[in-house]
Parts: structure tokens; C-alpha cells; sequence
């Protein structure tokens, strides 16, 4: 371990005793975020409600600003969301289904994703489903081929949560654009992972939230519009602080605030926007540029060594397709879970997967120490 690596882990004591490889889940609590949550609760204890003006008020819209940041859009363009799935509740309202019934999206979503539209099945929505070939890829082409003049939106990740595949969101959006449809991107998986700038993807909507490479945890999420969509919006799904002066508390009148602002809703999680801040800063001064560097690195080590021992990996071989999911597939992944754990180290399963997820804090040895664990395992399930 060199020098910077130790710095690095200071930061998170859980790597003194675990070796924590479940990052695209939730990365553990920094403890910059630690000492930003014992400030929130420092504020409230003092202050009680005066701390909306003298401090959280403020804390909000600084998160919006450091959100943007991360995304490479403007603060006008972000909404701050209790989750993704808000957020897409919020989107599903403002589209127009009479003339544009059809929502695609792809068997390798989210489960959010797909529910979000078939929700409002009752307002003419119809979601049809492109299925993967390889299960591991979506190809732009099957997308392509379900886009018609009838598609109201392609609803999609940017790293599908199971395979760590990156789409090619751009190329997704001219080809939705081509046809009339807006695009919607769920990029939990990718933002914090690898650089983007999301003015030049060309998308209309970007949901994503800080639990996972964002290292901000818990109860924030956010919802980009590109500005001539939002402009146009008209949500259904609303709160009072997505109008355009939410304390003058009238009631009577809905006039949406600007830009992605109309898709907020009421009273945040002020704990969260002080963690959230935390992970925010940290990811700034690690940098996105050297995050991906060592994601590619831990995450290839596993996947080649996985492959070596005889696993069937999901995920794709090469690193520079993927994010630093890596997927193995078992028939009982939950007792390959248990006996990692029992060993210290910590992943997670998804149905038919073991799933393992290195964030640039963790080392080789530990993806070593991973893989010496995971090699009897795979026996296991073959008798078991
Ligand atoms: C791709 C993706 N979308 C959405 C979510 C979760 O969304 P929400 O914020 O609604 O819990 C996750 C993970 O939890 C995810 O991996």
C-alpha cells in the first residue's frame, strides 16, 4: 500500500477492519461526512428553526450548485429529489401520451425505471421492453428499432446495475431526437464514476443521487432537465418547493419555479444535504479523472482473476466498457455473500449474481485477499 493509498483509506475507517467492496450499493461514511452530520445536529440542538435561515437554506442551494458541478450543467438545470424514483415519478407526469403512448425501456434497468411509466398506464402510457440479447448489453440498435413517431420517451441507465455496462447515451439521444422522443437516463451507476459532461450527452432528463460513487449517502437524489424541456414542463407531480416563491405560501395559484426547480417537492432531508455536501467535496479533490483510473485497475484484477479460477462473469472483460461493477454469476449467490462476509469481506448479490464493486480506496491485495476467499466458493455451488 503506498502513501497515497493510506491517505486515501484514513478517510474511511471501515477499511481498517473490512474490506469493502459493495461501493456501488453504498460506499461507506467518510469521515468528513461524519463530522458534517454532528454539525447538522449541532445547528438544530442550538438553534432550532432559525437554523432553515441562519444555515440550511443555504446548504441547499449549495448542493445544488456543487450537483451541477459534478454533472456539467447549471444550477437552474438541477432539481435536488428525495430519490430517483421521485424524480421519475415527477418526469412520467409532464409527458403526453394521447399522441405518444410508447415508453421504452430495456430488460436491464432498474426496476424503477420500467414502474415509473407503467404507473400511469391509466394516463395512455404503454411500456415496451427491449430485451438484452447477451444480458449484459443493450444495443443502440434494439432501441432503435422500437423508437417510432408513437414513443413518447426511451427511459434508460447509463450503467445498467447488474453487468456495469456503459451505454452510449449520446448516440441514444440523437437517435431519440431523430424520432421526436425525449430521452431519460437514470445515471445512478456512472455519475461519480467516470468523467461526464452532460450538456454535450445531449439528453433531456438525468436522474441519479449521492449513495453511491457521490460517497454522500442517504435521502439525496437529483434530477437534471436540459433548459428548453424543463422551460416547457408542466408537472403533475408537485411540492411546494418546486414553485417560483414557495414563502409566500399561496396556496391558490401553482406557478412553477425555473427551470428544473418545478420538479422539487417539499421539506428536504437536511442530514442528508450535509453528508451529501461531504462526499461531494471528497470526490473534488480525489477527482472523477483518477476515481475511473482506479476503478479500471481493481475492478480488471478481479474480473481476470475471477475468469482464471472458472467463474462465468456477467460484467464485460474489458474495462473500458464498464464502470467498476463486477457480476459472477452463482446459482446461490447470497451464500457466497455470507461466506465473504464471514471472512471480512463485504459485497453483495443481485438474483443469480455475486456482485463486487472497488472504489479507488480499496488495493490490489484486497482484491486479492477477494479472490483467494472466491475461489473455493464457485466449487461450492457446483456440489451444493
Ligand atoms: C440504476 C439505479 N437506479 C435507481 C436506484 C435507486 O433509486 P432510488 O433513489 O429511487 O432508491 C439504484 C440503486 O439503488 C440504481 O442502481
Amino acid at each position: 500500500m503506498d502513501e497515497q493509498e493510506r491517505r486515501w483509506r484514513d478517510e474511511f475507517p471501515i477499511t481498517r477492519d473490512l474490506v469493502y467492496l459493495n461501493n456501488c450499493s453504498l460506499t461507506p461514511l467518510p469521515i468528513s461526512g461524519r463530522e458534517r452530520i454532528d454539525r447538522f445536529a449541532r445547528e438544530w440542538t442550538e438553534l432550532g428553526g432559525r437554523a432553515w435561515y441562519d444555515h440550511w437554506i443555504g446548504e441547499y442551494q449549495a448542493l445544488r450548485e456543487d450537483l451541477a458541478v459534478v454533472l456539467g450543467a447549471t444550477a437552474d438545470e438541477v432539481a435536488i429529489e428525495p430519490n430517483v424514483s421521485a424524480g421519475l415519478v415527477g418526469i412520467a407526469s409532464t409527458l403526453d401520451y394521447a399522441k405518444r403512448p410508447k415508453v421504452v425501456v430495456s430488460d436491464l434497468d432498474f426496476p424503477t425505471d420500467g414502474h415509473a411509466f407503467l404507473a400511469v398506464k391509466d394516463r395512455g402510457a404503454r411500456v415496451e421492453f427491449v430485451r438484452s440479447p447477451d444480458r449484459v448489453r443493450m444495443p443502440l440498435e434494439l432501441f432503435e428499432r422500437a423508437i417510432d413517431e408513437r414513443t413518447a420517451a426511451v427511459c434508460t441507465g447509463h450503467v445498467y446495475f447488474t453487468t456495469g455496462w456503459i451505454q452510449d447515451v449520446r448516440a441514444l439521444a440523437e437517435i431519440c431526437h431523430r424520432r421526436g422522443a425525449v430521452l431519460v437516463v437514470d445515471a445512478y451507476q456512472s455519475i461519480g464514476a467516470f468523467p461526464f459532461d452532460v450538456h454535450s450527452s445531449g439528453i433531456d432528463y438525468l436522474v441519479g443521487g449521492t449513495l453511491k460513487w457521490l460517497m454522500g449517502g442517504p435521502g439525496i437524489a437529483f434530477l437534471y432537465a436540459r433548459r428548453e424541456v424543463a422551460e416547457h414542463a408542466r408537472p403533475s407531480a408537485v411540492g411546494w418547493w418546486g414553485v417560483m416563491d414557495p414563502f409566500a405560501f399561496d396556496v391558490e395559484h401553482l406557478a412553477y419555479g425555473t427551470g428544473a426547480r418545478r420538479f422539487e417537492y417539499g421539506t428536504p432531508a437536511v442530514a442528508a444535504i450535509y453528508a451529501a455536501r461531504a462526499g461531494l467535496a471528497l470526490l473534488a479533490k480525489v477527482s472523477i479523472a483518477t476515481v475511473r483510473e482506479r476503478h479500471m485497475l481493481l475492478s480488471q484484477r478481479l474480473v481476470d482473476g475471477a475468469i482464471a479460477q472458472g467463474w462465468t462473469v456477467r460484467c464485460p472483460r474489458a474495462a473500458a466498457e464498464r464502470s467498476a461493477i463486477v457480476t459472477l454469476e452463482h446459482p446461490e449467490p447470497q451464500r457466497v455473500v455470507d461466506a465473504l462476509r464471514a471472512k471480512g469481506v463485504i459485497c453483495d448479490m443481485r438474483p443469480g449474481l455475486v456482485r463486487l464493486s472497488p472504489h479507488y480506496f480499496n488495493t490490489i491485495e484486497e482484491m486479492d485477499r477477494a479472490l483467494e476467499l472466491l475461489a473455493p466458493l464457485r466449487a461450492m455451488a457446483a456440489t451444493a
